[in-house]
This record gives structure tokens, C-alpha cells and sequence, in this order.
């Protein structure tokens, strides 16, 4: 299975793909997470990008495209994948038509999130997320189990994404509407986008999800 799953700033796309991973053994792709472990490791990439993710516009898309194309070609993604966060813009809408057809692939499902500005500032300055195991939680709608501990690996340090600030979220949502928003018309001549309602709690959409899915 190939989905593309999309929607604004904290409408919980990360959180859906871990779900949607371990339910149908497919992988996640997100193009935030692998920029994130470039700027971690110092690459070239890195450098090059931290200084504009932290103003949380969007990168160029020649740049996403190159690195997105390479991950599709890996052993774990053969069997089905998720991209998550890609594609934002048109230009790269178009470039994973071509992407995918020129590998024999098509997508079975683009699932947006529907979301609301304020309720995401919410969602995204109350994220956080362990420093061992990369494992998700939000202060308010998510927290460990066990105060300062984490649920998946038992690591007790937890970090705040540089990005995660109410500016910059405020930032990337314009991002957003401005740049991925006209994606909704172009997946919907297309014939295959499907909406879910990403304002209700975080299990009811992986509900939503599983049965568009199953
Ligand atoms: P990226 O990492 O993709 O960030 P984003 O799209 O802004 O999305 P987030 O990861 O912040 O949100 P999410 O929807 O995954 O929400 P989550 O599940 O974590 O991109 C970062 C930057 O990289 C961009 O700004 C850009 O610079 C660059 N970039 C990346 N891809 C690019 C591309 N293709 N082209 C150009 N540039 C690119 O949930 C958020 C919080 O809410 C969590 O704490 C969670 O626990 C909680 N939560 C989730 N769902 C719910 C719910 N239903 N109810 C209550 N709480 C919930």
C-alpha cells in the first residue's frame, strides 16, 4: 500500500503514521524527520537547511525531491509506505507522479487532515518527545504514562523541536495554507483524496483511518 498522508502543522500526521506503520507493516516517511536527523548529524544538508527550518518556511523542492526519490529506492520501502509531509508544493506533487510511475508504482490513497489554526499552536507548543527513542507525547493530549517517563523505552530525557515555537508555528501554518492547501484540488481531480476530521481525539482518527484502510 502507498498513502500519502498530509494536513497542516500538528493535525497529527506523525502520530497517525507510527499507528498506520505498525498496523500494516509499511514504513513512514517523513521528510521533516530525515531533515531533522541531517541537521542532527551536521551533513553538509544539514547546515544548509537548519537555519531556514527554524523560520519554518518551506525548502526548496529540488532539494526534497532528490533526498525523498533515493529513500522510495530502499529494501524497507518496497513492501509499502507512508509519506508523511511530502508532498507540500505542486512542483513536488508532480514530481512523484513521475517519480512513481517511472518505478511502476501508484498511490492507493491520499488522506488529508483537516485541521484548525488555533487548535495546532496548541498542539505544537505542547509537543515533546523522548530523546532515546524518538516516541511522541503532548503535554496535555498525550502525556507518558508515568510522569518524566517515557512509554516506549523508559528514557527519561525528553526534547522540544527548534521549530515548535508559537512564532514560527504561526509561520509554517501560512506555509501551509499558502503553498500545500491548493494540493487538496489537485489530489481531488485525481480522483483519490480522501478527507478525515483531524480535530477529533487522537484515536478516534486512527478509528477514521483504519477503516478508510481496511
Ligand atoms: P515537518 O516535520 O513535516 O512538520 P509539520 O508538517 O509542520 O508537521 P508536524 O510534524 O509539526 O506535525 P504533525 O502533523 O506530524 O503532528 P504530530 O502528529 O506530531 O516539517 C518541518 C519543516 O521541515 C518544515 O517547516 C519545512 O521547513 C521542512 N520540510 C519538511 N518537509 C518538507 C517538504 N516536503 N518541502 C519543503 N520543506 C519541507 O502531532 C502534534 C502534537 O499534537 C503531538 O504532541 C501529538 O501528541 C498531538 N496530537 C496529534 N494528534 C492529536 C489529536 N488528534 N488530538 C490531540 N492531540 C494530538
Amino acid at each position: 500500500m502507498y498513502l500519502v498522508l498530509f494536513g497542516p502543522p500538528g493535525a497529527g500526521k506523525g502520530t497517525q503514521a507510527k499507528r498506520l506503520e505498525a498496523a500494516y507493516h509499511l514504513v513512514q516517511l517523513s521528510t521533516g524527520d530525515m531533515l531533522r536527523a541531517e541537521v542532527a548529524s551536521g551533513s553538509t544538508l544539514g547546515i544548509k537547511v537548519k537555519d531556514i527550518m527554524k523560520t519554518g518556511e518551506l525548502l526548496p523542492d529540488a532539494l526534497i525531491v532528490d533526498m525523498i526519490s533515493g529513500r522510495i529506492d530502499a529494501a524497507d520501502a518496497k513492501a509499502g509506505f507512508i509519506l508523511d509531509g511530502f508532498p507540500r508544493t505542486i512542483p513536488q506533487a508532480r514530481a512523484l507522479d513521475a517519480m512513481l510511475e517511472g518505478k511502476g508504482l501508484k498511490l492507493n490513497r491520499v488522506i488529508e487532515l483537516r485541521a484548525d489554526d488555533e487548535a495546532m499552536v496548541e498542539r505544537i507548543t505542547g509537543r515533546f518527545s523522548c530523546v532515546s527513542c524518538g516516541a511522541n507525547y503532548h503535554e496535555k493530549f498525550n502525556s507518558t504514562k508515568v510522569a518524566g517517563v517515557c512509554d516506549a523505552c523508559g528514557g527519561a530525557r525528553f526534547d522540544r523541536r527548534a521549530d515548535d515555537t508559537a512564532e514560527t508555528v504561526r509561520a509554517r501554518l501560512q506555509a501551509y495554507h499558502d503553498q500545500t492547501a491548493p494540493l487538496i484540488s489537485y489530489f481531488e481531480k485525481k480522483g483519490n483524496l480522501l478527507s478525515i476530521d483531524g480535530m477529533a481525539a487522537i484515536d478516534d482518527v486512527t478509528r477514521q483511518l483504519r477503516e478508510v484502510l481496511d
